[in-house]
């Protein structure tokens, strides 16, 4: 971890409910510039409401989230993303009966800038991502699972995000797919994008990651540098497979 770095995104004890469900118990996180910060967790233990909470799409019952030193708690979804947080949901969610390219537009939806540069932009993701570039006119639901987590984390990107958080990129993918993901995601943080990641995969997870959180039953139970939650014995027995 840089301690130097800005502190991005911070989440302060937030409780999240659905219904008389207490799905969030008192979530505390910290997002700094320029990290990977990854949260892991089982099945149904939170990582995807304390997301989409950062996001808008929930409403917390307490607590606080505070982007870039603005407060975003109460903010409207759009509002965050106008503001430089763009979310790939869990299960991409891309324009299936749209082309790859228009699927890329609708990304910049957002972005004001000339078509020129918009243009710019997604020359830039073809040329990292050449197998989009053969699929440029191919209707987004014919694409094979990996190739719409691709178009759906192009579609992020062509926001312009600060901060990226990523849902479950690796789930249903091929260890290739997965292995290509994760360099996706490289160099992402290389072109200087801040990164949330949630993950079932912990190895792939923490091994690209600055900082990490473990998220069981709607609290943090654990949180460090990446390298250090890889070796802790009891992070490989529940989440490593050792
Ligand atoms: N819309 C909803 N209505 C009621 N309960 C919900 C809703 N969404 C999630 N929950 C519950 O909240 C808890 C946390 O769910 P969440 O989707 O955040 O887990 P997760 O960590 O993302 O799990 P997974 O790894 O399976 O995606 C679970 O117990 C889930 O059943
Ligand atoms: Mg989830």
């Amino acid at each position: 971890m840089n301690t130097d770095a800005k502190t991005m995104l911070e989440i302060k004890d937030l409780h999240v409910y659905y219904d008389n469900i207490h799905a969030l118990k008192g979530v505390s996180l910290k997002v700094k510039e320029g990290e990977i910060v990854s949260l892991i967790g089982a099945n149904g233990a939170g990582k995807t409401t304390t997301l989409q909470t950062i996001s808008g799409l929930i409403q917390s019952r307490q607590g606080k989230i505070v982007f870039q030193g603005k407060d975003i708690t109460k903010e409207k979804p759009h509002l965050i993303c106008q503001a430089g947080i763009a979310q790939v949901p869990e299960g991409r969610r891309i324009f299936a009966r749209l082309a790859v390219k228009d699927n890329l537009k609708l990304g910049a939806f957002t972005v004001k800038d000339t078509p020129e540069n918009l243009e710019k932009d997604r020359a830039k993701f073809y040329k990292d991502f050449p197998r989009m570039s053969e699929r440029k006119n191919q209707m987004a639901g014919t694409l094979s699972g990996g190739e719409q987590q691709m178009l759906a984390m192009g579609r992020a990107i062509m926001s312009r995000p600060k901060l990226l958080i990523l849902d479950e990129p690796s789930m249903g993918l091929s260890p290739l797919f997965v292995k290509e993901i994760f360099s996706v995601i490289k160099k992402l943080k290389e072109d200087g994008v801040t990164i949330l990641l949630v993950e079932q995969n912990a190895k792939m997870a923490l091994s690209i990651a600055d900082y990490a959180y473990v998220i069981e039953t709607g609290k943090i139970t654990l949180e460090g540098p990446a390298q250090e939650l890889l070796n802790n014995p009891d992070i490989k027995k529940a989440y490593l497979g050792a």
